[in-house]
């Protein structure tokens, strides 16, 4: 069996980002860039995955991304030499090395599965990843021989006019053969003009020890490399058309789908109908039947079968939402768990809450969670009827089938089956209007 080890190279500064962030570190879709990478690793079988850091931005990946080995690049001498850094913390020696970049966000696994599958069925010492591009670019070109293996990689500034001429574009991807990997790592001198060790010649020197490289075809996209926060938006936008085509393609319907945000994460059950400006931050799922209406905001949220939300929602984490429940307009919910049938229709906003099923939440309800020091819970049982306007002072339980007045500010718990009214009497003083006219 052979094993692969994934080396994601992440140790640029990243100063065009102008960030405190680590480049690698800014999200899309909800998820980090390394993220993004170390997902695609994942599923790919990785068995060890190596982030290569710079000493300055080491700790921060380390606390970001767990279950990795972050290997500490020194100084920054170009891709071979990182990848050597890398080499340094395999577990296996022998191991395959796929070498990644942490900025480049949209890879997919369906590319890098092909190089796997390359390296097998042509035995390649090498396999590389190129698209084709049309017009004037900086990338390196990978030449190849009338087989169409590779035979070296050229940068771009080192470049005859001629070998500029060729469209094929060295994405940056690369997987090495275990057995001789190390043997080619070696060889790499340093570049002349550059001072820095270019993997890129891992290529040439492979093809003078007769081995061969595979070069997998992939679209552009798949290897763009964010450098500053214009490539960002545009590595987004990308991502947020492809999640988009996933959902509405698996059943969802999207009334504007450039107006409908979703995270890497988002999950839904065919038959979610959402209206616009809708936006998914991590860990929503969403059963079948749902209907999310237009300017709705949700996070680590489930939501279930038939329920109704928005428009104007704001659903926070923890929080879950019964069967057929219906959550309205300017409602905020945080860490509610909302019953079958429940119903929020209007201006409110329940946090560490429990809303038993069928109760009916009247416009206004506040559960007052914090008292500035602690957060405490608000049950409110089955089928119970909160009147418009009304504080629910937590800690307090409102029984199943219980009433609460309108304008109530509910400080003890209510019996099941009961009627709870707090608030001020009403007074009626006949003839005031006139005297007070008169005056
Ligand atoms: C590299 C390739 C080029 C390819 C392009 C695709 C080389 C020599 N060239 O060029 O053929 O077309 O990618 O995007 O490999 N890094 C480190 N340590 C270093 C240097 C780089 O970790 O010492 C990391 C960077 O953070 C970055 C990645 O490696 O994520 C690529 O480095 P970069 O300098 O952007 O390579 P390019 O010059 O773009
Ligand atoms: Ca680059």
């Amino acid at each position: 069996m052979r094993e692969l080890a994934c080396i994601i190279l992440a140790a640029g500064q990243g100063t065009r980002m102008h960030s405190s962030l680590p480049k690698v570190l800014h999200e899309v879709a909800g998820l980090s860039m390394l993220g993004h990478v170390l997902a695609a690793a994942k599923q790919l079988g990785a068995m060890q995955n190596i982030v290569v850091a710079s000493p300055a931005n080491a700790e921060a990946l380390k606390q970001a991304v767990g279950d990795v080995t972050i290997a500490i690049q020194d100084q920054q001498l170009g891709t071979g030499h990182a990848v050597m850094a890398g080499s340094t913390t395999l577990n296996n020696k022998q191991a395959d090395r796929l070498i990644l970049y942490g900025d480049t966000p949209l890879l997919t696994l369906e590319t890098l599965q092909k190089m796997v599958d390359a390296q097998k069925q042509h035995n390649a010492a090498v396999v590389v990843a190129g698209f084709r591009y049309v017009g004037p670019t900086a990338y390196g070109r990978i030449v190849c021989d009338a087989q169409g293996f590779g035979k070296k990689i050229v940068e771009y500034i080192d470049a005859t006019e001629e070998e500029r001429a060729n469209n094929l574009c060295n994405g940056g991807l690369m997987l090495l053969a275990g057995d001789v990997a190390d043997a080619l790592l070696s060889k790499i001198q340093k570049n002349k003009r550059k001072h820095e060790y270019y993997l890129t010649d891992i290529v040439a020197l492979a093809t003078e020890m007769g081995r061969k490289t595979a070069v997998v075809e992939c679209d552009e996209e798949e290897v763009l490399g964010v450098n500053n926060r214009l490539e960002l938006s545009e590595a987004e936008a990308l991502m947020q058309r492809r999640l988009r085509r996933q959902a509405m393609l698996a059943g969802v319907t999207m009334q504007d789908p450039g107006s409908t945000f979703l995270s890497y994460d988002t999950h839904f059950a065919p038959d979610v109908v959402l209206g616009p400006h809708v936006v998914f931050r991590p860990g929503v799922r969403v059963a079948g039947g749902v209907l999310i209406k237009a300017f709705c905001h949700l996070e680590g949220v489930e939501i279930a079968e038939g329920a109704v939300i928005g428009p104007f929602a704001r659903l926070r984490p923890g929080t879950k939402v019964g069967e057929n429940s219906h959550i309205g307009n300017f409602v905020e919910l945080k860490n509610a768990h909302i019953g079958k049938g429940a119903k929020l229709n209007h201006l409110t906003y329940a946090g560490d809450a429990e809303i038993g099923a069928g109760a009916n939440i009247g416009a206004g309800t506040i559960t007052c969670n914090y008292d500035g020091v602690k957060k405490s819970k608000t049950v409110v049982g089955e089928g119970a009827f909160i009147g418009s306007n009304s504080s629910l002072v937590a800690p307090v339980t409102v029984g199943a089938g219980a009433f609460v007045g309108a304008g109530s500010v509910i400080t003890n718990d209510v019996p099941p089956e009961t009627l709870a009214v707090a608030r001020g009497r009403q007074v009626n003083i006949a003839e005031w209007s006139k005297r007070f006219r008169k005056k």
